[in-house]
Order: structure tokens, then C-alpha cells, then sequence
């Protein structure tokens, strides 16, 4: 029998122990032995909660339970995610999460004190919702070299544009139904402006490239100023627009990373990545392309790419065999300029003069769309001074 906590009894918390109840006879043919959540931790009161006894306010319960091996966070946010998690690193207990905030913002911390207390810190459900990612980026592409990830790594987002680009829901609207689906982040600002991809996207180039980027430092943006002339346009090229996230070494040895809406191809794999799915197209040197597909956000299905990971950890705990995942927090001048990518621009100027060398989209409302040649954003800025510009979004 191996215990367990789930601490945070919200959205994933719930989920997990739903699963865990649901599936509790596949677990134990798959894991050889009974798996028992002992206690939930949260701070609210759940009085007539059928689980009621099983949940206790004071995290410490768990601390200093010897028969409690695995803890799950599933709480959300720094702190105290970050604190909870190490205190039950150093008592010797493998920690689960799909925090991505506090894997982006703590992860080579927490590592190096799974790794020195022989004990696992995984996170598999914190990029990507249900798509094995962490795993294959673990285990089968451990010794390939990694070129390049593009991924549409937000669920929320996703589905704001599908509802809004292609069914006509208004932003507001679509985001309220994402957050009504257990789709969005607590602060759903996180999912619309581009934070949760950034985080998610340097957890993928830290396992990519051995080295994670401050959040504060990665160019990023969200989905606030795409509007649906954007998208006809897209439209009318064979594009949609996306939410991509992607990193990539460069030449000079350098890490690009950037969050940001792009024009996506309709021969990117990426292109038809719609709802609250999420794509992950990773470039490699033996492999090739690889694309990994599925649910990125909600209850049930987040809570499963927990449940692989309490698997392996328990398919582990006797031989003690987990490979620590190892990754150092990287010196800023690493960073490559997003702006310096070389790639194509949509732009929307006032008016109907643009300037020259580029190719007219559409002209209409007053306003007038072109894409310009293969270039870099100053040189694009540059191209703009004297327009209005409306709009401008990269190509992938
Ligand atoms: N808010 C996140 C998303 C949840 O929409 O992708 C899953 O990380």
C-alpha cells in the first residue's frame, strides 16, 4: 500500500482524487499495490464533504507522517506551492505537481533537493494538460538534440480564439466559458496575456537546453488586441493565428524564447490545433519532427498526467531509481533578442498607403493589411514610423 496527500482540494485536487477513487483497480493491477490518498489538505472547510475525514488544515500532518510517500501539489500559485513542496522534499517525499508557476519560477531548486534527498519532484501535468511531454522529453529525447519547440501550450486562450475567430463569440463571452469549463487560471489575466505560456515554454527549453529563463525576461504577449479583420486576413494568406510559444538555440549559442500570437500555415501541424487543445511541435536532430497532441486544460484530464506521474514514482519507490531531472537557472546575457528573429509581418496600417516592397491583403474600413518580406522586428518598426500602425504579428 502507498500513501499519499493531495494538498489543495480545488479544481486538479479534486480531479486527482476523483481519478484516483474512479480508477483505484486499474492503479493496483498497474502498480502491483493499493494507492491511498490518507489526507487532503486544504484550509477551507468542507463540513458534510463525504471525504471530510480525510481532510486536515495543517500541512504539517503530512510533514510528519512517516507512512505518507508522495505529495501532491495541487494548490496553485508561489506560496506557499513553493514552501510546502520543498519541506516535503527534505522529509524525504516525492512531490507531484501541475504548478507550472512554481516548477517555471523554483524548479532547479526543487530538483536539486529531490535529487539530494533521493526522492522525485515531477511535473508532467504542468505543460500541455494531458499530453505526455515532461516524460518524452525525460526519457526518449534525453540523448537528441533538441533544434527548436513551437507549441500551443495555453488551453484557455485556444479556445477564446476558436470561439471568437471562428464561431463569433465575443472575448468576453468565450473567456467566462473558459473559466465556467475549470479551463483558466484563478487569475485568467495569467491564460489571456501570455504568462502561462511563458512559463510552460521555459520549462520546455530548461529540459530542452539544461538552463531556465526568468519569466520576466522572455518577450511575451497575449490575445487581447487580435480582432476578427486579423483573423479574415490570416485567413485569406491559409493562416490562423495562434497563441505559439517557442524556443529555440541559435547559431551563436544563444536561447531564443517568445510567447507571442503568430500567423500559423496551413501545412503546420499547429494550424489545426483548435478548442482548448494543445500542439507541441518539437524539431530534433536524430528524431526529426515530432508532434504531440491533446486536452491542455481541465479537471480530469490535467489530474491524469498527475496520476502517470505518482505511477512512476511508485513503480520506482522500491528500487529508488527516479532520474533526477537537473537544470540551473541561466545567466540573462544568454538570452538571444526575440526581436532579431528572421520572419515574415502581418501588419494593419490607417489609411491606404503602405509601404513599398510589401504584399496587400486587404483594403477596407479605412485601413490597409500587407505582409512584408522575410525581415526582423526594428527593421519592421523601422518600415512603420510614419503609418498608423493597428496591427502587427509575426509569422511562425
Ligand atoms: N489555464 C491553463 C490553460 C490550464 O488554459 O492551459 C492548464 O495549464
Amino acid at each position: 500500500m502507498i500513501k499519499m496527500a493531495v494538498i489543495g482540494f480545488g479544481n486538479i485536487g479534486s480531479g486527482l482524487v476523483q481519478l484516483v477513487t474512479e480508477n483505484a483497480e486499474v492503479i493496483e493491477k498497474d502498480l502491483g499495490c493499493k494507492l491511498e490518498i490518507k489526507y487532503i489538505v486544504d484550509i477551507r472547510d468542507f463540513k458534510g464533504h463525504p471525504l471530510e475525514s480525510k481532510i486536515v488544515k495543517d500541512f504539517n500532518v503530512v510533514l510528519e507522517d512517516p507512512e505518507v510517500s508522495i505529495v501532491a501539489e495541487m494548490i496553485g500559485g508561489s506560496h506557499p506551492a513553493f514552501d510546502f513542496s520543498l519541506a516535503a522534499l527534505k522529509a524525504g517525499k516525492s512531490v507531484v505537481t501541475s504548478n507550472k508557476e512554481v516548477v517555471a519560477n523554483f524548479g532547479e531548486v526543487l530538483l536539486k533537493a529531490a535529487k539530494e534527498n533521493k526522492v522525485a519532484y515531477l511535473f508532467e501535468a504542468a505543460v500541455g494538460g494531458a499530453i505526455p511531454i515532461i516524460r518524452p522529453m525525460r526519457e526518449s529525447l534525453s540523448s537528441d538534440v533538441i533544434n527548436e519547440i513551437n507549441g500551443i501550450l495555453n488551453g484557455t486562450t485556444n479556445f477564446i480564439l476558436t470561439k471568437m475567430l471562428s464561431d463569433g463569440m465575443s472575448f468576453d463571452d468565450a473567456l467566462q466559458l473558459s473559466r465556467d469549463l475549470g479551463y483558466a487560471e484563478a487569475n485568467p489575466s495569467a491564460d489571456v496575456d501570455g504568462i502561462d505560456s511563458c512559463r510552460k515554454i521555459a520549462i520546455l527549453s530548461a529540459l530542452a537546453y539544461g538552463k531556465v529563463f526568468s519569466c520576466d525576461k522572455i518577450s511575451t504577449q497575449g490575445i487581447r488586441n487580435i480582432s476578427r479583420r486579423d483573423a479574415e486576413d490570416a485567413a485569406k494568406m491559409s493562416c490562423a493565428i495562434k497563441l505559439i510559444a517557442h524556443t529555440e538555440k541559435m547559431s551563436d549559442g544563444k536561447i531564443l524564447i517568445d510567447v507571442a500570437p503568430k500567423f500559423t500555415e496551413i501545412d503546420s501541424p499547429l494550424y489545426s490545433v483548435s478548442d482548448v487543445f494543445n500542439g507541441i511541435l518539437i524539431s530534433a536532430k536524430a528524431s526529426g519532427d515530432l508532434m504531440f497532441y491533446g486536452r491542455g486544460a481541465g479537471k480530469i484530464p490535467t489530474a491524469g498526467a498527475v496520476l502517470a506521474d505518482i505511477a512512476e514514482i511508485v513503480k520506482h519507490i522500491s528500487i529508488g531509481q527516479i532520474p533526477p531531472v537537473l537544470w540551473k537557472r541561466a545567466e540573462d546575457a544568454e538570452l538571444f533578442d526575440s526581436k532579431l528573429q528572421m520572419t515574415r509581418f502581418y501588419c494593419r496600417v490607417k489609411g491606404d498607403k503602405t509601404p513599398e516592397g510589401v504584399s496587400i491583403i486587404s483594403s477596407k474600413d479605412g485601413e490597409t493589411s500587407f505582409v512584408t518580406a522575410v525581415t526582423n522586428e526594428y527593421e519592421t518598426e523601422k518600415m512603420l514610423e510614419n503609418f498608423v500602425c493597428v496591427s502587427k504579428i509575426r509569422f511562425m
